[in-house]
């Protein structure tokens, strides 16, 4: 979607981090910025910071976009405060640790709720608007190198829903393909975020929030250790912003932001054509 100017960008998350950084680039460029979180002190505190830095409208709304109707809330919220929404970044993401067997089935829930069915709901909230008024569109989802490469030990619920997350946008972009709206997915590396602390934003039905968790083992503290070291070297998420914009402006279906990754990623996809290979010497299908 080129000629962002004067068009108008959704972004759940947008009160922090990577959503707050779309949020800087796509003003830059003119857009109207409509930013949804479930933080009301940040969401306040971020409205005002873009409204000092730009001449363009902003305006937030408090919502928890793991329920269905309040992102259908915020929807027409922003239908009411702006007329036509152009750009919808499903950005809001959380992380629960621990193997997957002793995960609580309450976090399994909150992180498929916050990082996979919030991406749903957006889709079913904004999609036929956009088709309605015609003017073109860009869903921009946030997964995460966790989307393309399972983030290791402890990382369940995080990696399932990251990789949820990519096949909902490379189907939606399919669905999309004759038409002016398109999709891509976002797939950061270390970003200098509040990630870490994702637990403050746990709502009551989910448990409540919660500090991060205390490591139960040394391997545990070393990997949460590496974890946080890489979180604060992260890249800037303005810098990720302007990624996604550049992305969105090009239409590129995949939008990394760390090239040291993709030595990562062919490993992966190398383990996934050797079992082609295994296939093809199986004695199970000899002759078939
Ligand atoms: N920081 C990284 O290194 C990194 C890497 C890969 C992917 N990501 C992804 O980037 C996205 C943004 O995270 P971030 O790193 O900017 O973290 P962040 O904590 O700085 O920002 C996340 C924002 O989402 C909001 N949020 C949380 N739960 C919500 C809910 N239920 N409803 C609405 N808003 C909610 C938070 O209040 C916060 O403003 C997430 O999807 C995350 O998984 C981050």
């Amino acid at each position: 979607m080129k000629d962002l100017a004067g068009k108008t960008a959704f972004i759940t998350g947008g009160a922090s981090g990577i959503g707050y950084g779309m949020a800087q680039a796509f003003a830059a460029q003119g857009m109207n910025i409509m930013l949804a979180d479930i933080e009301q002190g940040a969401l306040d505190k971020a409205v005002a910071a873009l409204s000092d830095e730009t001449n363009v409208r902003v305006a937030g709304v408090l919502c928890d976009v793991s329920m269905r109707d309040a992102v259908f809330e915020a929807a027409q919220k922003a239908f009411d405060e702006f007329g036509k929404v152009h750009i919808v970044c499903s950005n809001a993401g959380i992380g629960a640790g621990g193997p997957i067997e002793k995960i609580p089935q309450s976090d399994w829930d909150w992180v498929v709720g916050v990082n996979q069915m919030a991406i749903v709901y957006a889709i079913q909230a904004f999609l036929p608007h956009i088709k309605a008024h015609g003017e073109g569109g860009h869903f921009v989802t946030t997964a995460s190198m966790a989307g393309i490469i399972a983030a290791g030990a402890t990382g369940g619920p995080y990696t399932a829903t990251k990789f949820a997350a990519v096949g909902i946008s490379d189907v939606l972009r399919g669905e999309l393909e004759k038409t002016n709206i398109s999709a891509s997915v976002l797939c950061p590396g270390f970003v200098n975020t509040n990630i870490t602390n994702a637990g403050r934003n746990r709502p009551d039905r989910f448990g409540g929030p919660i500090a991060p968790v205390a490591p139960k083992s040394d391997s545990d503290a070393v990997r949460q250790e590496m974890m946080l070291q890489g979180i604060k070297g992260g890249l800037d998420p303005r810098i990720v912003g302007e990624l996604v914009r550049e992305g969105v402006e090009g239409d590129w279906p995949y939008i990394f932001t760390d090239p040291n990754m993709r030595a990562i990623v062919e490993m992966r996809y190398k383990a996934i054509l050797d079992g082609f290979d295994k296939l093809v010497a199986s004695k199970a299908l000899a002759g078939k």
